[in-house]
């Protein structure tokens, strides 16, 4: 939800930003703007529409020299996208630049004192009243100033300032959205996200909340709230600057689907112990003993969006393998509700970009209750990495396409590792199953790679359903799951309606939607549901539905009730959906190239959803 870069040193400010903002666009793209201070004054320019916009009316910067400013690519919360919308916002005078990310939730009180102070608001943003509030109080201090102004905001920020008077510095403070610093030969940087700066530095500081730093051309100090200066290690990202790149591809979906073989045996083979007879996962980063593992009764998996359907995928795993009762919330609806969280359980939140404001809010609230919470996150540093009690990190690299693929199926691969292990340390697979396990889990990655083969296949089948109004997904068990993860991927990039039903739901109202020609993609993996299956399919060909199946390899029956069909390899039926999904994720993704569509960036979306 927006994207913040800042630069201060030897070289041209503009054009870093502009640069790093084009990393960023991810988080945001309805428009996008910039103060740099020239030599005399901060001189601001605002766009609706993509960076690109911006970046003509600069001339890719060049109209905007200077060496230190900031940037802002935007996801519109407060007022529709336009160019008096779009960050930074000043004060009246121009001498003071604010960009942020967050919501300001006491912004329309704060906005009448300042009218009735004489402020006037020329934008509808809640981030306006920063501006006039820093100017009011500003008295030529501004790190005195910034903390007099947070002290009376609510809400979350991320930002970045600029004082005219103050040429040799750039302002940052943080509050529940992130914010990095990094530090380099050239100079400094404040960015959301490392790679809008991994071209010019790995070195970054990940910022704390209610920290405040000040970059000065060199070096960068912190300081708390109460103005006392904070001791930082820096932190080293270790990512290759291409893993942020296209490579060659037509979009970053694309290729973050490519590099799922990639991923799961990133995620997978660290924890896997197999060798010398020994069989094990080994989970490090748990710091749980067996004895710990053993004493938790239940388990609450709270996640967002996809990272919630990988969670609803956890609840079938954990249960079937680990015999333990297991409860998905949406983080959105579980912060409200209460929750029961009963002695002896265990919280599980997911999350790729580690931001998602529900989740985080949902761990915060389960910590306060006193429960342990593990993190299963993809990138290092976030907010949910260092708040829980302990991390398992899914090494998917950066993800940039706004639909995650590849940080889903590490979603996939961790919950599976964790099942493993609660079911090994609770003694309930026999040596021989935990073995055969082990064997699928590890054939898992080439399985992915053979899969993701057929996209021709797919992209022709996919060619035909490119005017559908609507289209279904159906699935029982594990492969419910699955179809609430296809659905969602065709949707959210191709704008196709689409629904997940759980197949046996179906006539309880849905089924009346089907129509002549409607297309119903229809899971079926799991054996001992397969004969079910096919009567479900059968009920919605009797209503003139065309039938997509995705099932095993060995299920040849499937063949005479649906009209298409894709096979996914033999593994166990636990890890079903590591396959099933990547024709889903093709046959999403090809409709929507096919549609013209907007496949990295699809309108009303950002990567990273760090407002409620
Ligand atoms: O960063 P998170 O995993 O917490 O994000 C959760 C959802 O916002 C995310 O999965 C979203 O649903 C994606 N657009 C799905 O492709």
């Amino acid at each position: 939800m927006c994207g913040i870069v800042g630069y201060i040193g030897k070289e041209q400010a503009a054009s870093i930003i502009l640069d790093g903002l084009s990393k960023l666009e991810y988080r945001g793209y309805d428009s996008a703007g910039m103060a740099i201070f020239d030599g005399e004054k901060l001189r601001t320019k605002k766009a609706i529409g993509r960076l690109k916009v911006l970046e003509n009316i600069t001339r890719g910067g060049e109209t905007l020299p200077g060496c230190s400013g900031i940037g802002h690519t935007r996801w519109a919360t407060h007022g529709a996208p336009s160019d008096k919308n779009a960050h930074p916002h000043t004060n009246a005078a121009g001498t003071i630049a604010v960009v942020h990310n967050g919501i300001i939730e006491n912004y329309i009180s704060l906005k009448k004192k300042m009218a009735d102070k004489g402020y006037s608001f020329v934008s509808e943003t809640d981030t306006e009243v920063l501006a006039h509030l820093l100017d009011y109080y500003y008295k030529g201090n501004p790190l005195e100033t910034i903390i007099r102004v947070l002290q009376r905001v609510e809400g979350s920020y991320a930002l970045g300032i600029l004082f005219a008077d103050h040429p040799g510095e750039i302002y940052a403070a943080r509050k529940d959205s992130p914010l990095i610093v990094g530090q380099s030969a050239l100079g400094c940087f404040i960015a959301s996200d490392v790679p809008a700066i991994l071209k010019y530095t790995r070195t970054v500081y990940y910022m704390d909340n209610q920290e405040i730093a000040v970059l000065r051309g060199e070096n960068i100090s912190f300081y708390s709230m109460d103005e006392e200066e904070v001791a930082k290690e820096s932190a080293t990202v270790d990512w290759d600057a291409d893993a942020a790149e296209k490579a060659g591809y037509e979009h970053f979906m694309l290729k973050e689907m490519y590099e799922q073989p990639r991923t799961l045996e990133d995620t997978l083979s660290p924890r896997i112990l197999d060798k010398d007879g020994e069989k094990d996962i080994v989970i490090e980063e748990l710091n749980m003993t067996a004895e710990e593992l053993r004493a938790v009764r239940k388990i609450h998996i709270v996640a967002c969006g996809s990272a919630y359907h990988a969670g609803v995928t956890g609840k079938y795993v954990l249960e079937e393998l680990a015999r333990i009762p297991v409860e998905v919330d949406l983080a959105s609806e579980f912060r409200y509700r209460n929750p029961l969280l009963e002695e002896g359980c265990m919280v599980i939140v997911i999350s790729q970009s580690g931001e998602t404001a529900d989740t985080l809010a949902a761990l915060r609230e389960s910590k306060a209750k006193g429960f342990r919470v593990l993190g299963i996150v993809n990138v290092v540093g976030s907010s949910i990495a260092r708040e829980a009690d302990a991390c398992l990190y899914t090494w998917a690299g950066p993800e940039i396409a706004v639909a995650t693929t590849k940080a889903y199926s590490a979603q996939l691969a961790a919950v599976y590792l964790l099942a493993m292990k609660f079911a090994r340390v609770r003694g309930i697979l026999a040596d021989r199953d935990f073995a055969a396990l082990l064997a699928d889990l590890k054939c898992l990655p080439d399985q992915i790679e053979l899969l993701l083969g057929q996209k021709q296949k797919i992209q022709r089948f996919a060619n035909r359903y490119l005017g559908a109004r609507d289209i279904f997904f159906i699935g029982r068990g594990i492969d419910y799951a699955i179809s609430l993860e296809g659905s969602l991927k065709l949707k959210e990039i191709s704008y196709i309606h689409s629904e997940a039903y759980a197949a046996g739901e179906m006539k309880h109202g849905t089924i009346s939607l089907i129509e002549d020609g409607t297309l119903v993609v229809a899971v079926s993996t799991q054996p001992a549901l397969y004969q079910k299956m096919i009567s479900n399919i059968v009920e919605v060909k009797a209503r003139g539905a065309f039938v997509m199946a995705v099932t095993n390899e060995e299920n040849r029956e499937m063949q005479k009730v649906s009209d298409y069909c894709v096979y996914i390899p033999e593994t166990h039926p636990c890890f079903t959906n590591s396959l099933a999904i990547i024709p889903l994720q093709l046959f999403a993704y090809y409709v929507a190239v096919g549609r013209g569509c907007d496949v990295d960036k699809p309108k009303n979306l950002a990567k990273s959803v760090t407002v409620e």
